[in-house]
């Protein structure tokens, strides 16, 4: 029970698969109370309901590129719970990658689109939050990223940019939210994972296994990732911030694996 007594919000669980879902899940088990938030057109797909009848919550509808919608739900947070201990954001997408639109090729309008939901609304949802008051000292906010940031994934495409601006975005907030009010913020970078976001990445299955087999030990599954992020909430991590963290098996630091080296010796043979 290290989330007993401590309240959030969590973003961004779609269906069963949703890397926020396994955190709902866990978050509940381990004693914290939150509400459930979305974008009302992922709502109307009616899966979240379930989470929220298993998990005692409530569910306040969210676009998070909308400033209204942001302070309606902060409100909200706030009148049910007082101050907020912990925040999860766990939303990600991109109108050029569901085209399949070439990132030389790129719809500015569908990147300016991109970059609101997938980056900027994590400063936007800080701001807010910063602004009304909303979190307690040591709470701890947490979005979720990919190593695209660092190194280049080519079908990943302006997600890429996407995950660099919201890595950024932990950083420089960070460092004013915990001068200011001792809270903490953090990205987690996530191994491929078998969602709606990731399999809609071009090439996700080879680029699912190629990272299995590169890192030592195997793909982070979402199940390990909710663990993280519930460590990341607790008050076993209070001094962890402005952080990208990895969850990856060991990918980011491996340059090749033995299993890939057999595979490419196969393949010259
Ligand atoms: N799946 C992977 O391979 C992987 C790897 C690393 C990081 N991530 C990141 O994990 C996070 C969660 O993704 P997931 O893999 O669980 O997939 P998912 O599709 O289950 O979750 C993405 C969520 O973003 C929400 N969303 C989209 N537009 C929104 C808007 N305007 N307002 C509010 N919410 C909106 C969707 O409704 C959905 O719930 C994303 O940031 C993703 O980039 C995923």
């Amino acid at each position: 029970m290290i989330l007993k007594g401590k309240k959030g919000i969590i973003f961004g669980a779609l269906d069963t698969k949703s890397i926020a879902w396994k955190v709902a899940e866990l978050a509940h088990a381990e004693g914290a109370e939150f509400i459930l938030s979305n974008a009302p057109i992922a709502l109307r797909m009616g899966a979240i309901n379930e989470l929220a009848a298993k998990t005692n919550s409530e569910v306040i509808g969210c676009d998070v590129t909308l400033e209204e919608d942001m302070n309606n739900l902060i409100d909200a947070a706030v009148a049910k719970y007082g101050k907020l201990d912990f925040v999860l954001h766990s939303i990600g997408m991109s109108l050029n990658v569901r085209k399949k639109i070439p990132y030389t090729e790129l719809n500015y309008d569908f990147m300016h689109k991109t970059l609101d939901i997938s980056a900027i609304s994590f400063h936007r949802l800080m701001q807010t939050l910063l602004k009304k008051d909303a979190m307690n000292e040591w709470g701890s906010i947490v979005a979720l990223s990919y190593i695209a940031a660092q190194r280049v994934f080519p079908d990943y495409s302006e997600m890429a940019d996407a995950k660099s601006l919201l890595e950024s975005f932990a950083r420089s907030f960070g460092y004013h939210y915990g001068k200011s009010k001792k809270v903490r913020v953090n990205t987690i970078s996530q191994s491929p994972t078998p969602t709606t976001a990731g399999s809609g990445v071009g090439g996700f299955d080879a680029f699912f296994n190629y990272a299995d087999k590169m890192s030592p030990l195997g793909n982070a599954p979402s199940e390990a990732c909710a663990n993280y992020v519930v460590s990341l909430f607790s008050d076993y991590t209070r001094y962890v911030t402005m952080q990208n963290l990895f969850h990856d098996g060991g990918f980011s630091f491996t340059g090749i694996s033995s299993d890939l080296m057999d595979i490419v010796v196969k393949s010259g043979e």
